[in-house]
């Protein structure tokens, strides 16, 4: 991964994050056994992209950054305010805590360190603000599973939120435990 890039999206760069978001998040819910809830696929790409387009406002509470190999978008990552499934799961009790999200790797890219980088270059950023802790939620079992290891002990498990056995994970860490050096 020597001529990996992080850096803040361009808008020229806006179709080539769409198509990560559609690439990332239709083979996430395929690999979790739930590719036919196609209603569910599209909310979450508007919702990531509705998201991006937020980042590029004047004074936003968004930030976005990307990985680039070769002009080609390869991860995300955001930082903003919490989303509703947080908010209604802790009773707002973070709401003023910002979430890190919008984690997603190609298909063809995961595995190789670059969701670890995007968050170790987002986390140098928080710490540069002074922010000192962070928020982060996941649904998908496969992903949760990398975060159980990156993460540890979630902050709060919703059991069955979306189904029976499929649960909803609320993590709570100190950006100085992740940002590295
Ligand atoms: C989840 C996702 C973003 C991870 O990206 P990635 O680039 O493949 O992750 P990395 O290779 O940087 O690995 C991240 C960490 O998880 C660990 N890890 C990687 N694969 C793992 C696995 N199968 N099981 C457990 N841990 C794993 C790595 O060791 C690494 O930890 P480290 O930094 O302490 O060494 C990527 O798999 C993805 O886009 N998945 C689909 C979309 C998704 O579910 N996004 C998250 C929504 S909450």
């Amino acid at each position: 991964m020597a001529n990996i890039v992080i850096e803040k999206p361009k808008s020229s760069d806006i179709e080539k994050i769409k198509y990560l978001f559609k690439e990332t998040i239709t083979t996430a819910f395929i690999k979790e056994g739930i590719g036919h809830l196609t209603e569910d696929i599209t909310n979450d790409i508007n919702e990531k992209i509705h998201k991006l387009m937020r980042s590029f406002q004047d004074d936003s509470d968004v930030i976005f950054l990307i990985a680039k190999i070769d002009d080609v978008v390869v991860g995300t990552i955001s930082y903003g305010p919490p989303n509703n499934d947080i908010r209604k799961i802790t009773n707002n009790e973070l709401n003023n805590m910002g979430e890190i999200g919008s984690i997603y790797v190609l298909p063809e890219f995961q595995g190789k360190g670059i969701a670890s980088k995007l968050i170790k270059e987002m986390l140098s950023i928080l710490d540069k603000k002074q922010v000192t802790a962070f928020c982060l939620d996941c649904g998908l079992k496969n992903a949760q599973q990398i975060w159980l290891k990156k993460f540890g002990k979630p902050y709060i498990i919703r059991e069955d939120y979306w189904g029976k056995n499929s649960h909803h994970m609320i993590w709570l860490c100190n950006v100085s435990d992740f940002k590295g050096d």
